[in-house]
């Protein structure tokens, strides 16, 4: 397919990423505690690992000692299937602190049973198409995860994302999955947007912390502490960190290139209004009724 995709399940995995989400799949074993952050590529996931990090362990840390400023949220937040899984089939993952935070871009139906099993929880951040496939694009390009494959160019590459071959694709799939998931059983799975994030960062911090079990108390909330962690985390802040300006990610990704530009609406810089046309019919119709809507 030229992006270095397979197929599985009705769903386009990474190539590269294929066998270690299939021992995630039958290795791992969710505790109770564990919380799960899923997202499909460029949905926002490192903004919402510094953020699940901060909040689990402000109390571990003062915010101005705080890890973050010298590791990045991927070294703190590891993926199941780009760092646990990776080299073995069965790491130890006994001993670290609880709550236990991991990633992953797998498809709910695709999600380790044990995670289904147990009373983990799984905060799922998704974020407008448009936006998605822009972020994505200009990544891969900068990255050159591809090296030998030609790069397609934006009108085949959206010809692609709209057939529904894009890692992780189709994303209206992976949305619905974690979306119905979500009406099903609120308290499992919190469905969560950048683009609320980003317009109030405030209510959705207090709306993460709750669900992950550690709401901030009254005293806490008069502290500032909510607002502290909202800075800390932010585009502005962690992208001007040096950690996050230099090294990669296993040799492959480089940290810079998952902080780019951090805004909403920027597909108006790449795309036709005939792109936009066909990404709003595909949305309406593959959505439906589903409740699931982005505004754009
Ligand atoms: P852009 O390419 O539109 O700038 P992911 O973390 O899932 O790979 O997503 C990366 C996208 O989230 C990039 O979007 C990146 O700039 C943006 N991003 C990273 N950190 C962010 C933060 N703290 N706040 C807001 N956006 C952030």
């Amino acid at each position: 397919d030229g992006q270095g995709l397979v197929k599985y399940k009705g769903f386009w995995l990474l190539q590269l990423l294929f066998r270690p989400s299939l021992s995630a799949h039958n290795n791992f074993r969710a505790k109770a505690t564990d919380v799960i952050l899923s997202t499909m590529p460029k949905s926002g996931t490192t903004w919402l690992k510094a953020l699940t990090f901060s909040i689990a362990n402000r109390n571990v840390f003062p915010i101005d000692q705080t890890p973050l400023l010298t590791s990045t949220p991927h070294m703190l937040v590891p993926f199941l299937e780009f760092d646990v899984y990776w080299e073995q089939e069965n790491p130890n993952l006994e001993n670290i602190p609880c709550p236990r935070i991991f990633a992953t871009h797998m498809p709910f139906e695709i999600l380790p049973d044990s995670i289904h099993e147990s009373d983990c929880r799984i905060i799922y951040i998704c974020r407008n198409p448009l936006d998605q496939f822009v972020s994505h694009r200009l990544f891969f390009l900068e990255n050159k995860i591809e090296k030998e494959a030609d790069p397609l160019d934006i009108d085949e590459a959206f010809n692609m994302f709209c057939q529904g071959i894009h890692p992780c694709g189709p994303f209206w799939d992976h949305m619905l999955g974690y979306w119905n998931a979500h009406l099903e059983n609120p308290r499992k799975v919190l469905f969560i947007k950048y683009e609320d994030l980003k317009e109030d960062i405030t209510s959705q911090v207090k709306k993460i912390a709750e669900f992950m079990g550690f709401p901030f108390s009254q005293e806490e909330e008069e502290q500032g502490l909510i607002d502290q962690i909202s800075g800390l985390c932010s585009f502005e802040s962690l992208s001007n960190l040096a950690v996050n300006k230099t090294g990669n990610l296993k040799g492959i990704v480089e940290n810079s290139t998952f902080f780019r530009k951090g805004q909403v609406g920027d597909w108006t810089n790449y795309l036709t209004p005939a792109m936009v046309e066909r990404i709003k019919k595909l949305m309406d119709s593959k959505f439906g009724n589903s409740g699931l809507t982005f505004k754009i």
